[in-house]
């Protein structure tokens, strides 16, 4: 089977599946958070080298200030609590615009990054606070001030230069978007990195629901498919 090289989930459906079980929103997230570590150990033993997870959107903001609260809060905790990652081997890093939360919580990434930084294997990346335009806008905008500084000259800026701009700086493009919970959207994840992965829409999965079978699943259509990259063959 043809692995891909970075895999993105839109991990979606946690409301619905407390819903079901007449359960606050909360316990769905709790449960969906449950449901990532087999994953992230999945796929680094299957030689993947990124699995980009959407933790939180640039428009999460909107959602009750308490289930936004809560989910911050969860996603802190887990922080707190991945020490047992590292012997996976796994790196982690986190994508978005990180300026928004407590210096307190920027340490506490900043601290896990370093943690796993001595590993070599898949890098775990988890995108919070994160929007694709807003990360299109934030490059655009660095990339004007190296220009006004005279650091990079106009003709200079090619797809690479600009790549090297987003946040996910150094990663492969993204080979394979998943996400769960029967809805068929991008929803602003990834915009620049997805503009040759294919496409895999889990339906009736809903994320704490998705286990490594279905990761395999996914990967199998992925193997099925001709990329053509816009050319013929
Ligand atoms: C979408 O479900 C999911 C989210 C907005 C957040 C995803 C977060 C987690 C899985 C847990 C926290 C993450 C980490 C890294 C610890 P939804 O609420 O939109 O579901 P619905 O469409 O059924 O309402």
């Amino acid at each position: 089977m043809k692995i891909p090289r970075h895999i993105a989930i839109i991990m979606d459906g946690n409301g619905r599946w407390a819903k079901k079980r007449a359960l606050p929103r909360h316990l769905g997230h709790v449960a969906g958070s449950k449901a990532i570590k087999d994953i992230v150990i999945h796929c680094n033993e299957l030689g993947v080298e990124i699995l980009t997870l959407f933790a939180l959107s640039t428009e999460n903001w909107a959602r009750p200030k308490l289930e936004v609260k809560g989910l911050i809060a969860l996603i802190r905790n887990y922080l707190a609590k991945m020490d047992d990652y590292i012997k996976f081997g796994v790196r982690v890093r986190f994508l978005g615009d990180l300026t928004v939360f407590s210096e307190e919580m920027r340490e506490e990434m900043a601290l896990v990054e370093r943690k796993f930084s001595k590993n070599s294997g898949m890098i775990f990346a988890i995108a919070i606070n994160y929007g694709g335009r807003s990360e299109i806008v934030n490059a655009t905008k660095n990339i004007g001030l190296q220009l006004k500084s005279g650091q990079v000259e106009l003709d200079e800026i090619d797809e690479q230069f600009f790549q090297n701009n987003l946040y996910t700086k150094g990663f492969p493009d993204v080979d394979l978007l998943i996400r769960t919970g029967s809805e068929f959207r991008i929803s602003n994840f990834l915009l620049w990195q997805i503009a040759y992965a294919e496409l895999v829409f889990i339906d009736d999965v809903l994320w704490p629901d998705f286990k490594t079978k279905h990761i395999d699943m996914a990967i199998e259509q992925f193997s099925l498919r001709n990329r053509t990259y816009g050319k013929v063959n």
